[in-house]
Parts: structure tokens; sequence; C-alpha cells
């Protein structure tokens, strides 16, 4: 089973992406969180995507979209993705299905998590993020067992530099404007789904299960 996942910065891809990765044993790709596992061991593809993430802007498709296909050759994808993050752009997603069709595949399901943008600034001040393993917490919707750690890895837990308001402000433009087009794209593709991301966590993940089969 392959899945994308689409939707706004903050509407909760990433925490939906890790549930079904959990219940059907695929694996979790978030590029943003490739990006971070970089910039925190400083090599070089974290230092050039570091400068864009900072201001809210995208990371070139240029080293973008090589970076994922190579990721999706990985062994542990033969049986499939959730891809978090990806596709992001219209020549990603381009890129994405060509690469599949060579292999006689295709994106099986897009997930659109819609919450709107009201919603996602409170969202993003409370969210705390773990670098080492990409879970993501919420200080009040969703808070770790034990303060400011990790429950998965014992890691300190950080507030990410591009959660400032106004980067934030700047991610929903980018995504308004080079993101949001991709609906239309799984749309006409035939494989796009949506779910009220406004619900609480648990309720989105019952709904995607409906969507994917129990
Ligand atoms: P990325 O890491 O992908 O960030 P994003 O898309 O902005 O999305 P977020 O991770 O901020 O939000 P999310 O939807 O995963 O929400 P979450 O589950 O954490 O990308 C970061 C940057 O990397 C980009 O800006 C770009 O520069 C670069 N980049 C990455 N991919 C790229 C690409 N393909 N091309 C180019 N550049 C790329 O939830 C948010 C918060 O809300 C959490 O605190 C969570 O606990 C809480 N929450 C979640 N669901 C609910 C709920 N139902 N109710 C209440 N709270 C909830
Ligand atoms: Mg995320
Ligand atoms: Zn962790």
């Amino acid at each position: 089973m392959k899945i994308v996942m689409l939707g706004a910065p903050g509407a909760g891809k990433g925490t939906q992406a890790k549930k079904i990765s959990a219940k059907y044993g695929i694996p979790h790709i978030s590029t943003g969180d490739i990006f971070r596992a970089n910039i925190k061991g400083q090599t070089e593809l974290g230092m050039k995507a570091k400068v864009f993430m900072d201001q809210g802007q995208l990371v070139p498709d240029e080293i973008t979209i090589g970076m994922l296909l190579d990721r999706i050759q990985e062994d542990d994808c033969k049986n499939g993705y959730v891809l978090d993050g990806f596709p992001r752009t219209i020549p990603q997603a381009e890129s994405l299905t060509k690469a599949l069709a060579n292999m006689g595949e295709q994106i099986d399901y897009a997930i659109n998590v819609d919450v709107p943008d009201e919603n996602i600034i409170s969202r993003m001040s409370g969210r705390r993020a773990c670098l080492k393993c990409g879970q993501t917490y919420h200080t009040v919707y969703n808070p770790p067992k034990t303060e400011n750690v990790c429950d998965v890895c014992g890691e300190p837990l950080v507030l990410r530099d591009d959660d400032k308001p106004e980067t934030v402000k700047k991610r929903l433009d980018v995504y308004h404007d080079q993101t949001q087009p991709l609906i239309d794209y799984y749309k006409k593709a035939g494989v796009l789904a949506e779910v009220d991301g406004t619900k609480d966590l648990e309720a989105v993940f019952q709904d995607i299960v409906k969507i994917l089969g129990a």
C-alpha cells in the first residue's frame, strides 16, 4: 500500500502517518524528518536545507526529488510506505508518478487532512518534536508521558526552529501557493480521499482506517 499524506503545515500529517505506519506495518517517510536529521547531524545536505527551512521556504526540487526517489527504493519499501511532506510541488508529484510508472506501480491513496488556517497557528506553538525519531507531541492535545521527553526513544523534545508564528504564516502561504494544487492532481488521478483534520487525533485516525480498510 502506497500512501501520500496531503495537508497544510500542522494539519497532522506526521501524527497520522506514524499511526498508519504502526497499524499497517509500512515505513513512514517524512522529507521534513530526513532534512531535520541531516541538520542535527550537520551534513552537507542538512546545511543546504536549513537555509530554506528556517525561512519557511521549500527546499529546491533538485535536492528533494532525488533524495526521496532513492529512499523509496530501499528494502523496507517493498510492501509500500506512507509519504509525509512529499510531494509538495507539481514537479515533485510528476517525478514520483513517473518513477512509479516505470516500475509498473502507482500511489494507491492520497489522504488530504483538511484543517483551516485559523487552527494551525495554535497547534504549532504547542508542538514539541523529537529530532531523533520524528515523533511529534502537543503540550495540550497530545502530551508525552514525561514532560519534554520522547515516549519512543527518550530524547529531549524541542520546539522546531520553523514553528515561530511568523515562519508558520510564511509556510502557510507557500502551502497554498505550491502544495494545495496537489489536491486536484490526485483527485484527477482518482486516488484522493479527504478527512476532517479538526477532529481529535483518534477520530481522524478512525476516519483514515475506514478509507484504507482494517
Ligand atoms: P515538514 O516537516 O513536512 O513540515 P510541514 O509540512 O510544515 O508539516 P508539519 O510537520 O509542520 O505538520 P504535520 O502536518 O506533520 O503536523 P503534526 O502531525 O506535527 O517540512 C518542514 C520543512 O521542510 C518545509 O517547510 C520545507 O522547507 C522542507 N521540506 C519538507 N519536505 C519538502 C519537500 N517535499 N519539498 C521541499 N521542501 C520540503 O501536528 C502538528 C501539531 O498538532 C502537533 O503538535 C500535534 O500533536 C498536533 N495535532 C495533530 N493532530 C491533531 C488533532 N487532530 N487535534 C489536535 N492537535 C493535533
Ligand atoms: Mg510533520
Ligand atoms: Zn523520539
